[in-house]
C-alpha cells in the first residue's frame, strides 16, 4: 500500500489548515504520493488565511494553491439556488452543501494543471460532504482518482495527534471546538458534543455569526433589498457586488438575531442528525425573494416552481449540482425569473426577518380587481357562473349517493333557543 514519496504521482488536497487536512499531508506522502494543496476562501471566518499556504509548505506539500471562490460561488451557485428558494426539508439553507461542488471544481482544476492522478478531501466516512465532493468530482473528470485520508486512517484523535507530533505538522494550540463547524459566505453549520441530544437547548457557544434574539436591539430595523431578475442587487438603495451584498446583510440580519435555524435532518448516508445553522442573510434574502415572487409569478407557474424548488433543494444536498435534471431545473428557474424584478421592504427585529411591503414593475397583482372600496373592477355577476360549474363535480356526486353526504357533525345537536 504504501510506496517512495512521489513514485504515484501528484494528489491535490483540499487543505483547510486544520488538523485533519494537514496530518493528511505526510499521510499521504507515505502512501507514495507527491502533496499539492488547494485552499479555497468561500468566504469561511479564518483569521489565517494568508498563512495557510505557507503552513501547507512546511507540512509537506510540494506546491499550495490559494483560490478565492467566493464570487463564483455566489453567481454560479447560490444565484440559481436563491432563484429556487432554495431550503433543504423546508428549512436549512444548504450553505454547507453550495460549497462543495465549487471545491470539486476547483479541486479537478488544479489537478489538471498540475499534471496530477488524484484528489483529496479530509470528510468522513458519517457526512454528506464526502458524497457531494466524489460526485461532483467524478462528473467533472470521472479519470481523476478520488482519495479520502480521513475517511482511510482510522485514527483516534490521540492517535492523530500522536501521528501529527512524530511528522512535525504543527499541532493547534488551541482547545478543540467541541464541535463540528463549517462555514461559508452562506452561513455557517455547527453539529456534534451535546447538540447530538435533540432534547438539549443549544448553548450558546453553539452560535458564531448571530446574536441571541433575546439581547438583539429593541428598535426594529428596516431594510429595502431590490432584486433584478430574481438576484438582490442593492440594499437601502446602494448597489452592491454579490460578496459584498451578502456580507452587509450577514451583518445587518445578524445583528438581529436573523437566521437562526436548529433542525434534525435527514441526511442522505441514511440516519437523522440535530444540526444547528446561522444563516442571516440567506435566510432575509430568501424571504424577500419569495415575497417578490408572490406578486410578479402566476398561480400555476408558482405552483410547478414550488414542487421544482423541493427537487433542486433535494439534488444539491445530495451531491447532484452536476447533473442533467439539476441543469433542467435551473432552465425552468431562469426562465420564471425573467419578471421577478423590484424591490422588498424587511424588518429585522429579533430574531425574524418579515416583509412589510413590496413592489414591481413587472407585478400582476391589480389594486383595481382586489379591492373592497371605490374603483373595483371585478365582475361580482360571473361568479354566479363560475361557481355552478365550478361546484358541478360535487353536487353531482352527492345527488347520486346521498350515503356519502358529509353529514352536520355536532351541529345537528344545536337546537333553537325556546
Ligand atoms: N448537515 C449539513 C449538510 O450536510 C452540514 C454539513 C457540515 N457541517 C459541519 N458542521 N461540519 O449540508
Amino acid at each position: 500500500m504504501s510506496g517512495s514519496a512521489g513514485n504515484k504521482g501528484k494528489v491535490v488536497l483540499a487543505y483547510s489548515g486544520g488538523l485533519d487536512t494537514s496530518v493528511a499531508i505526510p499521510w499521504l506522502k507515505e502512501q507514495g504520493y507527491e502533496v499539492v494543496t488547494m485552499t479555497a476562501d468561500v468566504g469561511q471566518q479564518a483569521d489565517n488565511m494568508d498563512e495557510i499556504n505557507e503552513k501547507a509548505v512546511l507540512t509537506g506539500a510540494v506546491t499550495a494553491h490559494m483560490l478565492d471562490l467566493r464570487q463564483e460561488m455566489i453567481e454560479k451557485f447560490i444565484w440559481p439556488g436563491l432563484k429556487a428558494n432554495a431550503l433543504y426539508e423546508g428549512i436549512y439553507p444548504l450553505n454547507s452543501a453550495y460549497s462543495r461542488p465549487i471545491i470539486a471544481q476547483a479541486l479537478i482544476h488544479i489537478a489538471h494543471l498540475e499534471g496530477a492522478v488524484a484528489i483529496a478531501h479530509g470528510c468522513t466516512g458519517k457526512g454528506q460532504d464526502q458524497v457531494r465532493i466524489e460526485v461532483c468530482a467524478n462528473a467533472l473528470d470521472p479519470g481523476i482518482e478520488v482519495l479520502a485520508p480521513v475517511r482511510d486512517w482510522h485514527m483516534t484523535r490521540e492517535e492523530e495527534m500522536e501521528y501529527a507530533e512524530k511528522h512535525d505538522v504543527p499541532v493547534p494550540t488551541t482547545r478543540k471546538s467541541p464541535y463540528s463547524l463549517d462555514d461559508n459566505i452562506w452561513g455557517r453549520s455547527c453539529e456534534c458534543g451535546v447538540l447530538e441530544d435533540p432534547w438539549n437547548t443549544p448553548p450558546d457557544g453553539a452560535y458564531g455569526l448571530t446574536v441571541d434574539p433575546v439581547d438583539a436591539p429593541d428598535k426594529p430595523e428596516i431594510i429595502e433589498i431590490a432584486f433584478e431578475k430574481g438576484i438582490p442587487v442593492a440594499v437601502d438603495g446602494k448597489k452592491h457586488g454579490c460578496v459584498d451584498l451578502i456580507e452587509v446583510l450577514n451583518k445587518k440580519a445578524g445583528a438581529h438575531g436573523v437566521g437562526r435555524v436548529d433542525m434534525v435532518e435527514n441526511r442522505l448516508v441514511g440516519f437523522k442528525s440535530r444540526e444547528v445553522y446561522e444563516c442571516p442573510g440567506a435566510v432575509t434574502l430568501i424571504t424577500a425573494h419569495k415575497a417578490l415572487e408572490t406578486i410578479t409569478l402566476s398561480k400555476d407557474v408558482m405552483r410547478a416552481k414550488s414542487g421544482l424548488e423541493e427537487k433542486f433543494s433535494e439534488l444539491l444536498y445530495e451531491g447532484y449540482w452536476f447533473s442533467p435534471l439539476m441543469d433542467a431545473i435551473q432552465a425552468f428557474m431562469d426562465k420564471t425569473q425573467e419578471v421577478v424584478s423590484g424591490s422588498v421592504r424587511v424588518r429585522l427585529y429579533k430574531g425574524q426577518a418579515v416583509v412589510e411591503g413590496m413592489k414591481s414593475p413587472n407585478a400582476i397583482y391589480r389594486y383595481d380587481l382586489a379591492t373592497y372600496s371605490d374603483g373595483d373592477a371585478f365582475d361580482h355577476s360571473s361568479a354566479v357562473g363560475f361557481i355552478k360549474v365550478w361546484g358541478l363535480p360535487i353536487k353531482t356526486w352527492t345527488q347520486s349517493h346521498p350515503e356519502y353526504r358529509p353529514g352536520l357533525g355536532a351541529v345537528k345537536d344545536k337546537k333553537l333557543p325556546a
